[in-house]
């Protein structure tokens, strides 16, 4: 929202579909925007809310609305408000009806923009239909902006705010959302809250900030009329203004958004809302209040000054997110790296964990949490620690563990391993152990975000933006992370003292050794070409590399759709083995550690069964060679990193096949980068 800084209508709905498309990644199947049709004049002089919506990705959005020469696109306005939605569909089919902005009524009385889910919609549906509402849509959604007009409708009083109004609908509310409303009784105001998903406002960048502080509004109450009681808010002065460079309260911007990558190229200045926070910009102001003040609130919410760049969500020279992501990991790991591990001390400092290091020693037990790709980096590194720890390790899907729900104690240790910091199911079961009074610590790749404000402390991942909803770079960050703990639990033990150094030595040399397996691409897109018209390809090795096989037939699952399963090598004689023939393709990884020689003997009983397996393995194994349909030849490293180095080929190999597959690598069907409902 813009107050009185004159754009063109062009302009702000270019802010709009540019912010969509940034956040493109986190949802594609259908998108929608609603803007003032004349900032000029409201409700009562003839004003509307001009709503578009579209099924498919934000460019089929953009085509329509910029062939509605009504909307006098080089008309300059001082005040622009729009909202904007990509969609992932839970509720209802991918559709126009189905996108957001979802509406109260024809006339867009009120107009929602919602991510999250509402678990009693159904209820408040039906109470809706049963005062005359009429839904059009298959969403949760829709019963918000209906929920809000019955209670403009029905408002106590006719100079109501639109904040309390908002306050009150979201008290209805259950689940988790973050959503933006506008209404054409409110013209040029916006309305924000968050429960449970994600949300900042970014604060435009050319302002002088008067505070770098947000003060939060409580609750007073006043006049208590029969048993009837009606709140108010502090005072208006304690507002939130921007100021502009030359001291007039006047050029005022401010974005509402679910992810900073949508608005970085307006500002870095940003408020990250917390739960049940109420936001509002009216007038050129922002003010945020919250319903109840609990014991240990904190007072205010800060502006934070953002550390990405705009060139790091952009594609640069490659074709897509992913490829870029995977070519960035020589970098990324440097970044996870720095400042973190000293060679020549063989020690490592890890800043976001140590006002907790002494509980964490003192724990019993590891558990670490996450789902997909943060699932099997614990998977990954879960040997290496349960050496250098000498704790049991468990290793637990989010949600599995939540279903099962798992004893916990107060002596564990559990990490939420997450890219985004806001995957539904981790988030969860991290409240779950808070419950239980666990010491809780965070892995993720996104300041602010809500795993790494409500866990105890946290290792931020620093492995810059990642965009492709495939997970590649972050996860080979996790590992790098959940290694760099074990070596910090370890940093006493005399015992340990050589293995350690070894470790430490392999994480220096890890990049170059990237490189390397990078320099395979050519090698690995002829494979591709000789695999991608088959239907189903089998992964399989063990001990450090089961976990590249998981995460490799995720890869392949997630981006060509052909069918894929990381196998267990010693599950091999159990069930896969009947899978095996001259036609199945099936990789093998079989790198020089302790569990080579039975993955040789793998290697034998699949090549008895006519199966030609393609095997990664250490540059010159002449043994593998033998047998090897062909091999894919890495560098070795020390045995817990190794698994750094196979997954590379993997990532790159499930590229390629989507390529040739002719799909879309950064988003496939029916997946969302950050899966914010449960
Ligand atoms: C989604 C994404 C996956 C990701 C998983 C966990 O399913 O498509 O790529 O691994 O969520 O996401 P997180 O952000 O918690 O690591």
């Amino acid at each position: 929202l813009n107050y009185r800084v004159p754009r063109t209508r062009k302009a702000a709905f270019e802010i709009l579909i540019k912010g969509l498309q940034r956040l493109e990644y986190r949802g594609y199947d259908s998108a929608g925007i609603a803007v003032d049709e004349d900032n000029e004049k409201d409700h009562k002089n003839g004003g509307y809310i001009c709503l578009f919506r579209s099924k498919g990705k934000v460019k089929a959005l953009a085509d329509e609305i910029y062939k509605q020469t009504f909307l006098n696109f080089d008309k300059v306005f001082e005040v622009h408000f729009g909202i904007a939605h990509t969609r992932w569909a839970t509720h209802g089919i991918p559709n126009e009806v189905n996108s957001h902005p979802q509406r109260s009524d024809k006339n867009n009385e009120f107009v929602v923009v919602h991510n999250g889910i509402i678990t009693n919609y159904k209820d408040l549906r039906k109470c809706l239909e049963s005062k005359g509402f009429e839904f059009e849509s298959e969403t949760d959604t829709e019963v918000i902006p209906k929920l809000t007009k019955y209670m403009y409708d029905n408002r106590e009083s006719e100079d109501v705010r639109f904040s309390t109004l908002v306050e009150r609908v979201i008290q209805q509310l259950e689940g988790a959302f973050a959503v933006v409303f506008k209404s054409l009784h409110f013209p040029c105001e916006a309305v924000a809250a968050r429960r449970g998903s994600p949300l900042l406002i970014g604060v435009c960048s050319k302002c002088k900030l008067s505070t770098d502080q947000i003060p939060i509004l409580y609750q007073t109450y006043k006049n208590i009329n029969n048993g009837c009681t009606s709140k108010t808010h502090q005072t208006e002065t304690e507002h939130f203004k921007c100021l502009h460079p030359t001291g007039e309260e006047k050029a005022i911007e401010f974005y509402f958004a679910s992810d900073a990558s949508a608005i970085i190229e307006h500002t870095k200045k940003v408020i990250f809302l917390e739960d049940d926070d109420i936001a509002a910009v009216a007038n050129g102001c922002l003010s945020i209040h919250r319903i109840e003040r609990s014991v240990g609130d904190i007072k205010s919410r800060a502006i934070h000054t953002l550390q990405m760049e705009l060139h790091q969500i952009m594609k640069g020279n490659f074709s897509t997110f992913m490829q870029k992501e995977i070519f960035e990991q020589p970098e990324s790991i440097v970044n996870t790296l720095r400042g973190r591990v000293n060679i020549e001390t063989s020690t490592v400092i890890l800043g976001g964990l140590k006002d907790h290091l002494k509980d964490i020693k003192r724990c019993r037990r590891l558990l670490l949490i996450g789902c997909g790709t943060s699932y099997h980096s614990a998977v990954a590194t879960r040997q290496v620690l349960e050496e250098l720890t000498e704790l049991p390790v468990m290793v637990e899907l989010a949600s599995d563990f939540l279903d099962r729900s798992t004893p916990v104690f107060r002596d564990d240790v559990c990490f939420f391993i997450s890219q985004s910091g806001e995957t539904a199911d981790t988030l969860m079961a991290l409240q779950y152990c808070k419950g239980h009074g666990a010491l809780t610590i965070g892995i993720t790749n996104t300041v602010g975000s809500s795993i790494s404000r409500e866990t105890n402390c946290g290792i931020h991942l620093n492995a810059g933006p990642e965009i492709g909803v495939a997970s590649t770079k972050a996860y080979t960050s996790q590992f790098v992370s959940l290694i760099m703990f074990g070596l910090l639990m370890s940093q006493d033990r005399i015992s340990m003292k050589q293995r350690r150094k070894e470790i430490i030595n392999g994480l220096q040399t890890l990049p170059n050794l990237i490189k390397e397996v990078l320099a395979l691409d050519n090698n690995i897109q002829l494979l591709a070409q000789e695999l991608f018209q088959h239907k189903s390809l089998l992964v399989m090795g063990r001990g450090y590399h089961y976990a590249t096989c998981l995460e490799g037939a995720l890869k392949i699952k997630e981006i060509t759709y052909m069918h894929s399963e990381g196998i267990l090598a010693g599950e091999l004689k159990h069930g896969p083995l009947a899978l095996i023939d001259e036609r199945m393709p099936i990789i093998m990884i079989a790198m020089r550690d302790p569990c080579y020689i039975k993955c040789q003997n793998a290697v034998q009983q699949i090549v008895a069964r006519q199966g030609r397996p393609i095997i990664l393995c250490a540059k010159n194994d002449e043994e593998m060679r033998k047998f090897a349909y062909q091999t894919i030849e890495i560098p070795q490293s020390v045995d817990c990193l190794q698994g750094i180095l196979t997954v590379i080929p993997l990532q790159l190999l499930s590229f390629h096949l989507a390529v040739l597959r002719g799909y879309d690598v950064d988003c496939p069907r029916n997946l969302a980068k950050s899966v914010t409902v449960e």
